[in-house]
C-alpha cells in the first residue's frame, strides 16, 4: 500500500496505557529509549490500573492524563505535543461483550474514529492501532494472513474489526500515516484476573474451582506481553504505512492443557477443574501466519512454558496487586458470569 521507512518517535501518546499490554509497552519503551517521552491517556475503567505504571511513575519522561478516547477534547489536548500515537484503549473481554456490547462500540469503534480525526487534524506523523487475531474469526485449520477477510464472531471481535475498518478507510481516503498490529492471546504479569490465565492462576492459589468452558479443547496461540510490546514497538518504527502485521506467539495450546500446567505450577489438585457451560459463539481456534512481522525483524523471545512459570511466580509474589481487584465490582461480575454455570455443572 505504501513504502516502508524507519521512524524514530520523540514523544508517544499511549492511549489505554494503564491496562495490561499498554503498560507493558510503556515500561518497555521507557527502559529502551532514554530520550523518549511518553504520555499515557487512559479512562481508568475497571481494567485500567495506575499500579501497572508504578514502575515508571517517577520517570521524568512519563506523564499520565486521565481521559476518554471517545471524547474529542481529551484526545486533542493529549495528542497535541506528540509525534506518535499508539492506541491500546479498548473494552477487551469477550464474555463482557456478550453481557453488554455498548461500551465496546463506544470505545473500540467510535474511540478509534475520534483518534483518527485527531491525527488528521493535528497532522500526527504516525499512529499505530493495536488490534487482535479475533478479527479473522474462527480458524479451523491453517493460519490467517493479513490479507484474509475479517469474519468476527463475538461483539468484542466485531467492535475491533469496526475500529480497524475505519483505520484502513482513513489511510486510503485521507492518507493518514497509520499502522495496525493483530496480536494473539497475550499473557504475563499485570493481567486483569478475568481472562483465562490470570483467572485460573488466582483461583488455583485460592483453592477455588477453575471454570473451563465446554470441552476445554479450544485452541489459542499464546504470546508473552513483553514480546507483544516489542512487536508493537518494531512495527511503529519500521512498519510500512497503511499495513497490518500479525503478531503471534507460536505457542498454540488447548485451554485444558494451559489449565493443567497452571495446576502443576501451583501444586494444586486436578479436582479443581470444573467443566462449565460453553461461551455462546465460542471461537474454537485462532492461528496467525506471522511471516510479515518476522521479515520486519520481530520474533517472540520467550518460550511458553518458561514464561507461564514466571507468570505464576509473579502472581504468587504480587497478591497485593490482584487481591484488591478481585473484590467489589469484580465479585459482582464473577457472580453474574459464573454462578449459574457452576450451579449447572
Ligand atoms: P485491558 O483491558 O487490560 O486494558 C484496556 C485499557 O484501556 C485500560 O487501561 C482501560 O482503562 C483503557 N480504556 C478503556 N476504555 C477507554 C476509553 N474509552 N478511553 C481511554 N482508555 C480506555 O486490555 P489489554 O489486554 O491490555 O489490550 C490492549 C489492546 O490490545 C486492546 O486494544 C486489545 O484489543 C488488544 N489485544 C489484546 C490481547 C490480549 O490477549 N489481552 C490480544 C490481542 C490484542
Ligand atoms: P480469554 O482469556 O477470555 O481470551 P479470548 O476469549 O479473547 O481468547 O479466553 C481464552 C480461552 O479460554 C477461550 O477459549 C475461552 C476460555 N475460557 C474458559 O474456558 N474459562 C474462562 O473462565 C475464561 C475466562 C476463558
Amino acid at each position: 500500500m505504501s513504502e516502508s521507512q524507519t521512524f524514530t518517535p520523540r514523544h508517544i501518546l499511549v492511549t489505554g496505557g494503564a491496562g495490561f499490554i499498554g503498560s507493558a509497552f510503556v515500561r518497555l519503551v521507557l527502559a529502551r529509549y532514554p530520550d523518549l517521552r511518553v504520555t499515557v491517556l487512559d479512562k481508568l475503567t475497571y481494567a485500567g490500573n495506575l499500579a501497572n505504571l508504578a514502575p515508571v511513575a517517577d520517570d521524568p519522561h512519563y506523564r499520565f492524563v486521565q481521559g476518554d478516547v471517545a471524547r474529542r477534547e481529551d484526545v486533542t489536548a493529549a495528542l497535541r505535543d506528540c509525534d506518535a500515537l499508539v492506541n491500546f484503549a479498548a473494552e477487551t473481554h469477550v464474555d463482557r461483550s456478550i453481557l453488554d456490547a455498548g461500551a465496546f462500540v463506544t470505545t473500540d469503534v467510535y474511540g478509534s474514529l475520534v483518534l483518527l480525526e485527531a491525527v488528521k487534524k493535528l497532522g500526527t506523523p504516525r499512529a499505530l492501532f493495536v488490534s487482535t487475531d479475533e478479527v479473522y474469526g474462527d480458524v479451523e485449520e491453517g493460519a490467517s494472513v493479513e490479507s484474509d477477510p475479517f469474519a468476527p464472531r463475538s461483539p468484542y471481535a466485531a467492535s475491533k474489526a469496526g475500529g480497524e475498518m475505519l483505520v484502513r478507510a482513513y489511510h486510503i481516503t485521507h492518507g493518514l500515516p497509520v499502522l495496525v498490529t493483530r496480536g494473539s492471546n497475550t499473557f504475563g504479569p499485570y493481567h486483569y484476573p478475568e481472562k483465562l490465565i490470570p483467572l485460573m492462576i488466582t483461583n488455583a492459589l485460592d483453592n477455588q474451582p477453575l471454570p473451563v468452558y465446554g470441552d476445554g479443547r479450544q485452541r489459542r496461540d499464546w504470546l508473552y506481553a513483553d514480546d507483544h510490546a516489542a512487536g508493537i514497538d518494531l512495527v511503529l518504527r519500521r512498519g510500512a504505512l497503511g499495513e497490518a502485521y500479525n503478531l503471534g506467539g507460536g505457542n498454540e495450546r488447548e485451554n485444558i492443557d494451559v489449565v493443567q500446567q497452571i495446576l502443576t505450577l501451583t501444586h494444586k489438585p486436578e479436582s479443581l477443574v470444573c467443566y462449565v457451560q460453553d461461551r455462546p459463539g465460542h471461537d474454537r481456534r485462532y492461528a496467525l501466519d506471522c511471516a510479515k512481522a518476522h521479515e520486519l525483524g520481530w520474533q517472540p523471545a520467550r518460550l511458553f512454558e518458561e514464561a507461564l512459570a514466571e507468570t505464576v511466580r509473579w502472581y504468587q509474589q504480587h497478591e497485593d496487586w490482584w487481591r484488591p481487584l478481585k473484590s467489589g465490582a469484580y465479585a459482582a461480575y464473577y457472580q453474574q458470569q459464573y454462578e449459574s454455570r457452576f450451579a449447572k455443572s
